[in-house]
């Protein structure tokens, strides 16, 4: 393809999990690439990108979403943004500081470099299933759409939890919604949920050991390592009938139980389904407004009986699952949006997604090969 041929897509936070994931798909359409890293100097955090530079053209850019102008230079002659890089602290100290007003002014910030830049067609902005699904929701059977938001009042006036997370999302989506329709700008909003499956990225991220938290994690744990644990921090297993004690899953699953716990289910997307989905409504003339992207909605409790049946070659940590679970979802996140509107996923099952996360968590060291 000539360089003339190409579309131009910008993509902010190169060096995390999903943006690594979208970029890599983009170079393989045939797009040319750019992408934002805080630090591109930091091997460590972007080495996969310089990988991802043999299939296309990929022009990395330092930008921070805390200051003005940053993006100018990589929204430039760019038909499509994905505005992916978000803070995503979910434990932070001071959610107001570290994560809201950051969250809501590095959006505007760099849709301002997108009027600047007077190519870009459309602006594909990441939000999260945590902006429609944190809500009080009584009984059973609900089914939530785009039309639903999370209840921001309840979030700020209880603070429990992430609380500031779920509030960052919707606020910047409101804001980013007003600014679209005050500039002219087309603006398309995705939520994804729980993400899930390999990506070019190697830096482990939460979406990926969550949904890996109730397998085995280590064969063999170094006695060394046994010895450093606090005893309260420790869990015991079994693997090849070897038992071992590990610690650090819990604060995984503490994620996918806090998903349960605010959600009413644990929404879960394949990330190369994301990928395609983010891509189909860059490019899709009359998508508009928000779109859930999630293919399986599950209760921990099924997760848990789906893997132990899996892989068995895993043992499932059933002394996590104890405390108020649900037996099945209350709630359900629906994507038939999208799915009216053309999009087809690929990962439509537990087992078509799973296999794939297992092998990434063993490429990650998540569990063992
Ligand atoms: N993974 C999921 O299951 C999931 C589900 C729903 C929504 N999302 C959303 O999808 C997006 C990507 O998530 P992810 O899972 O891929 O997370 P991730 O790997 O942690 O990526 C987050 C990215 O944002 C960047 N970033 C944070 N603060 C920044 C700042 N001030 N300036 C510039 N860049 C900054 C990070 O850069 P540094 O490495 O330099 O900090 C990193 O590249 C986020 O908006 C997240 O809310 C994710």
């Amino acid at each position: 393809m000539s360089a003339g041929d190409r579309k131009m897509a910008c993509v902010t936070g190169g060096n995390g999990y999903i943006a690594s994931a979208l970029i890599k798909m983009l170079l393989e359409k045939g797009y040319a690439v750019k992408t934002t890293v805080r630090n591109p100097d930091d091997m460590a955090k972007n080495s996969h990108l310089k990988d991802l530079q043999a299939l296309g053209p990929l022009e990395i850019l330092r930008a921070d979403l805390d200051e003005e102008g940053s993006f100018d230079e990589a929204v430039a002659g760019c038909d499509f943004a994905f505005l992916i890089a978000a803070p995503v602290n979910l434990h932070s100290k001071n959610p107001e500081k570290e994560l809201i007003e950051p969250a809501v002014r590095g959006t505007l910030s760099v849709m301002r470099s997108c009027v600047k830049a007077r190519t870009v067609k459309r602006v594909i902005l990441t939000s999260s299933a945590a902006a429609v699904s944190s809500r009080q929701l009584q009984g059973d059977g609900h089914v939530l759409d785009e039309e639903s938001w999370s209840d921001v009042e309840h979030l700020t006036a209880n603070k429990t939890g992430p609380w500031g997370y779920p509030v960052s999302k919707v606020l910047l989506e409101k804001e980013a919604c007003m600014f679209a329709q005050e500039h002219g700008i087309s603006l398309v909003t995705v939520c994804p949920v729980l993400t899930v499956g390999a990506a070019p990225a190697r830096k482990i991220h939460t979406s990926v050991p969550a949904s890996l938290s109730l397998l085995s994690g280590e064969i063999e744990a170094p006695t060394d390592r046994k010895m450093q644990q606090e005893p309260s921090q420790l869990l015991t297993f079994s693997f090849c009938h070897t038992t071992c004690m590990v610690s650090g899953d819990e604060a995984a699953f503490g994620v996918l139980k806090g998903i349960e716990t605010s959600t009413g289910c644990v929404p879960m997307a394949h990330v190369d389904d994301l990928c395609r989905a983010e891509m189909f409504v860059a490019e899709e003339e009359a998508a508009s407004g928000r779109y859930i992207c999630c293919s399986i909605n599950a209760a921990i409790v099924e997760l848990a009986r789906f893997l132990a049946d899996k892989y068995p070659q895993y043992s499932v940590k059933t002394s996590l699952l104890s405390g108020e679970l649900l037996e099945k979802p209350r709630v359900c996140l629906s994507s038939a949006k999208l799915v009216r509107e053309g999009f087809e996923y690929k990962y439509k099952t537990l087992d078509d997604i799973y296999d794939d996360v297992v092998e990434y968590g063993k490429a990650l060291g998540i569990l063992p090969n």
